[in-house]
């Protein structure tokens, strides 16, 4: 065969490829709105940047008559390329090439960008658009994803690991996406159970459809499984590329620093008049965010779920920030066990990943109740005990009013490390609220309200816990975005070192 020959047999095989499930299988992918794995990878990365790995994979299965049947690319693209620049690892489970089913070579395609993804440093984004394990490969097809499972966990805190579910996600096939860091899911198009709809019926009787059951809302506000919801593949790509922007490429690395125009000395005026007069009024703290970053630009994490608890990237000085902020128009912006479970994954993402945190806190306490002691409030509270006192990245604490108790404690203070306390004069440091600490210490006394009005005095601002050297600052709010920019300047070159050990033991 002469070489020119040669080279137009790999061609047509790659066109082959290239062509997937073929033509009828690809109308149908786009008739759901779905764009194909290649059309994915194109769109995500930057324009002819892709370079695909592992394209003429081949499965070795001979049961129910596979080995006669091709299956274009093992039903997953694979590879490398740069997002803004940057290097990224990529894989986009094929709809159309046996419902994206994993076999064992499909997996190891994904196994293969996992481990270089963790070798280089770079983070690795999984397109995921799959009907599960392939059947006819049995346990290969189970140890695929095995496979898959350990590298995500070996790769957690290295590089971030990124899924966009854009199709179904069924069976034991949830649980990589679940092991990464962020989880994005298309509405309408895609869905993540453990069991579909028909199982449900049969085990429970329990009648459901897909999207109540798995669809993006379902975990995005529900459950708390997924972390953003997206109109659209396109615009779930585009999110992905958004998130990326804030993100060091790998837990060595600072975040990128981005120019923004935004002076960190501004000052904002409307945030002296943001708080009601009456300190159970609630206000949006949304506005406070809004006021104090870099052009009043942020990107939520779980916006919708646990909403008495704010999670976002932001810019400070051009340098990205983790924001957990209380939100006292949500249930008062108390803390449940799903507003803990929330922040404190997100703490630790930031912590693993070198992005100081910036604590806005209004909180009343933690949720009361049997619902929640029945549910773990002690442990899933601990968990943001553990992740704030774990975390050695910069950690700056503002607090604009309520801070009571141990919920106080959980919102990152001093003692739990810190760095820099920051309090509006609303701010309110106390062991308790004033209405319970009352209840306790004035029960019998004939003065019940006028003791109440010198404990609010004495004790509901910010000057007890500031003369015992808990707040290093005090200030008008409208000063807030300079505080915490000077706060963060000052603290770049934080180093703190713990104990060595195999690793903590965090309540789960
Ligand atoms: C092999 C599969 C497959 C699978 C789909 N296909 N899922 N082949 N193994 N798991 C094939 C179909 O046979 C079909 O082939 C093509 O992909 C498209 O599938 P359709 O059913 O025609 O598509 P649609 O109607 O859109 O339905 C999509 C679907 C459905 C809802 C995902 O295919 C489905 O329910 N699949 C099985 C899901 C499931 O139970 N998986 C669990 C497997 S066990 P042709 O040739 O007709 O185009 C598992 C355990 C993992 O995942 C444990 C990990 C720890």
């Amino acid at each position: 065969m002469s070489t020119q020959e040669r080279i137009e047999k790999m061609l047509k095989k790659a066109e082959v490829i290239i062509a997937a499930g073929g033509e009828k299988r690809i109308a149908k992918q786009h008739e759901q709105g779905k764009m194909t794995a290649r059309e994915r990878i194109a769109a995500l990365l930057d324009e002819g940047s892709f370079v695909e790995l592992d394209r003429f994979v081949k499965h070795r299965c001979y049961n129910f008559g596979q080995d006669k049947k091709d299956c274009p690319g093992e039903g997953v693209t694979t590879g490398y390329g740069t997002v803004d620049g940057r290097l990224v690892y990529v894989f986009a489970q094929d709809f159309t090439v046996e419902g994206g089913s994993l076999g064992e070579m499909h997996a190891n395609k994904i196994v293969k960008v996992q481990r270089l993804a963790l070798k280089m440093g770079a983070p690795c984004i999984g397109m995921n658009d799959s009907g599960g394990a392939r059947i006819q490969e049995a346990t290969d097809a189970l140890g695929g994803y095995g496979k898959i499972f350990f590298e995500n966990t070996g790769a957690s805190g290295v590089i971030p690991q990124i899924s966009a579910i854009m199709g179904p996600s069924a069976g034991g096939a949830v649980y990589s996406p679940a092991l990464t860091d962020f989880i994005y899911m298309v509405k309408n198009t895609s869905q993540m159970f453990i069991t579909g709809p028909e199982v449900v019926k049969t085990v429970t009787g329990e009648v459901v459809t897909k999207e109540a059951l798995g669809g993006a809302m379902t975990h995005n506000s529900k459950s708390g499984v997924a972390h953003f919801a997206a109109e659209n593949d396109e615009d779930c790509i585009q999110q992905i590329r958004y998130l990326l922007s804030f993100l060091p490429s790998n837990n060595m690395e600072p975040a990128p620093v981005v120019e923004t125009g935004d002076d960190p000395m501004r000052t904002d005026e409307s945030l002296n008049t943001l708080l009601p007069d009456n300190s159970n009024a609630p206000y949006d703290m949304y506005d406070v965010i809004k006021s104090i970053v870099d052009n009043g630009e942020f990107y939520e994490s779980q916006k919708f779920y646990a909403q008495n608890i704010i999670t976002c990237f932001a810019r400070m000085d051009g340098s990205t920030v983790g924001i957990i902020a209380n939100q006292p128009k949500v249930m008062a912006g108390c803390l449940d066990i799903n507003a803990s479970d929330k922040a404190a994954r997100f703490i630790r993402f930031c912590d693993a990943f070198n992005i100081p945190l910036l604590n806005l806190v209004d909180v009343p306490g933690f949720l009361p109740g049997t619902y929640q002691e029945y549910g773990g409030i002690i442990r899933h509270g601990a968990k943001m005990l553990y992740a704030y006192s774990e975390a050695t990245v910069p950690k700056v604490t503002l607090v604009t009013r309520k801070a009571y108790g141990g919920s106080y404690l959980a919102m990152c203070s001093q003692e739990l490390g810190a760095d820099q306390v920051i309090a509006w004069p609303t701010a309110e440091i106390a062991v308790m609220g004033p209405a319970g600490a009352a209840n306790i210490i004035f029960k019998k006394d004939p003065d019940k309200d006028a003791r109440t009005q010198e404990y609010i005095d004495n004790f509901a601002s910010p000057y007890y816990a500031a003369q015992h050297q808990m707040v290093d600052l005090i200030i008008e709010p409208k000063n807030s975005r300079p505080a915490v920019c000077n706060a963060l300047a000052m603290l770049e070159s934080k180093r703190e070192v713990r104990p060595a050990k195999r690793h903590g033991n965090i309540p789960l």
